[in-house]
């Protein structure tokens, strides 16, 4: 074909998610269509450009190249491509229970983990995003992905170097693959568990673990945060009943993260809890459950008013977020007037004063105030 100015030819070397096809991408020596035209690249289809069929240079669409898209939308592109190859890799909860976790299947792992980085480090309003994940069909793929999304941003808030972040996202990916081995009716069991299915249920990080093991190409850190992610600070959780220090500092932040997105997801039996009330009952649990300075970490990443932000009181008036206190549930506010005018600025955290005053909801309505 003749390129136009609409298109440019780039070599394999510099294709980068995101990016979109300006022609179809044929298989060096032979006439077999690989890509489409108009397909957006994704890192699976990258690497297999590379690595499986050895394509020298692809025609892309100049409008879509990499430095021509926001960031805003990268991210999402991104999003949404790392949940169609975790739903790929870990197959749906109703599939037949895993068995094997294949060198290919962790190759995609490690694409997913590269792109997810690349989109934490350069987006902030990632909170967002992982929540618009969350859907009443709940799958085990779907929930991973939040809690790697969220466990790099509590990295990325403790200064995790680059190489450990790439661990910390893996194993959060694949924290909970270990599920996939259990019967789908005891995973997806709206009801009360039975002393035998709770204890299949609690099999899982250790199958997970072996999934790996058996895989190959693991280091013992991401082996081992899988291992532990249901372990306690206070060595009241499980399997092995390990505490402080001896649970992994990754295993430490995946179980924040897990326990958050737990908590502020649809479940059949109960509506999900509000930022604040997930919020308040993690830092309830700093040093018991969790480990101190990661719940700071993590109250730090995802504070759940942000400057801005309309609040409902609990004596019946209206506020906007100044800023954040050390407690983040206890903010700087100004109130704000029936008439709508600006009325008082609160310290809630340190004027003693209003001790008993506190947000109650976030005030989604603006003006009319009801939810
Ligand atoms: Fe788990």
């Amino acid at each position: 074909m003749s390129a136009n100015s609409s298109m440019m030819k780039i070599n394999v070397e510099e294709l980068e998610s995101g990016m979109v096809t300006a022609d179809n991408v044929i298989e060096p020596g032979t006439d077999r269509v690989l890509l489409l035209k108009d397909t957006v690249l994704d890192s699976v289809m990258i690497f297999n450009l590379k690595e499986r069929y050895n394509v020298g240079e692809v025609y892309i669409k100049k409008a879509f190249s990499a430095s021509t898209i926001s960031q805003e939308m990268r991210t999402e592109i991104n999003i949404h491509q790392s949940l169609s190859t975790l739903k790929n890799v870990f197959g749906s909860d109703e599939d037949k229970p895993l068995t094997d976790f294949s060198k290919e299947a962790s190759k995609q792992i490690t694409n997913v983990a590269n792109d997810l980085i690349t989109s934490l480090y350069a987006d902030d309003n990632i909170l967002l995003k992982m929540h618009q994940l969350q859907s009443y069909d709940d799958y085990t793929y779907k929930h991973c992905l939040r809690v790697a999304m969220m466990s790099v941003t509590i990295g990325k808030s403790l200064g995790l170097p680059r190489n450990k972040m790439h661990d910390l996202c893996e194993a959060a990916l694949l924290h909970d693959l270990g599920k996939r081995t259990i019967d789908v009716d005891i995973i997806r069991k709206p009801g009360r568990l039975t002393d035998d299915e709770f204890a299949a249920i609690k099999k899982h990080p250790q199958n997970g673990y072996l999934l790996l093991r058996k895989n190959g190409g693991y280091t013992e850190e991401v082996m081992n945060a899988v291992l532990m992610h249901h372990e306690k600070f206070d060595g009241t959780g499980y399997p092995l009943g390990l505490k402080g220090g001896q649970i992994t500092y990754l295993a430490r932040i995946i179980t924040v993260a897990d326990v958050y997105d737990a908590l502020t997801s649809n479940r059949p039996y109960r509506q999900p809890w509000s930022v604040a009330e997930a919020e308040e009952f993690m830092m309830g649990g700093a040093n018991s459950h969790f480990d101190y300075d990661i719940i700071m970490a993590f109250l730090n990443a995802f504070a759940p008013y942000p400057v801005g932000e309309n609040v409902l009181l609990s004596d019946g008036r209206k506020a906007v977020i100044v800023s954040n206190n050390t407690n983040v549930l206890r903010p700087v506010i100004k109130i704000v007037n029936a008439s709508g005018s600006e009325g008082e600025t609160i310290d809630l955290y340190n004027d003693f004063k209003y001790l008993t005053l506190s947000i109650k909801a976030v005030d989604r309505d603006g003006i009319s105030g009801e939810n």
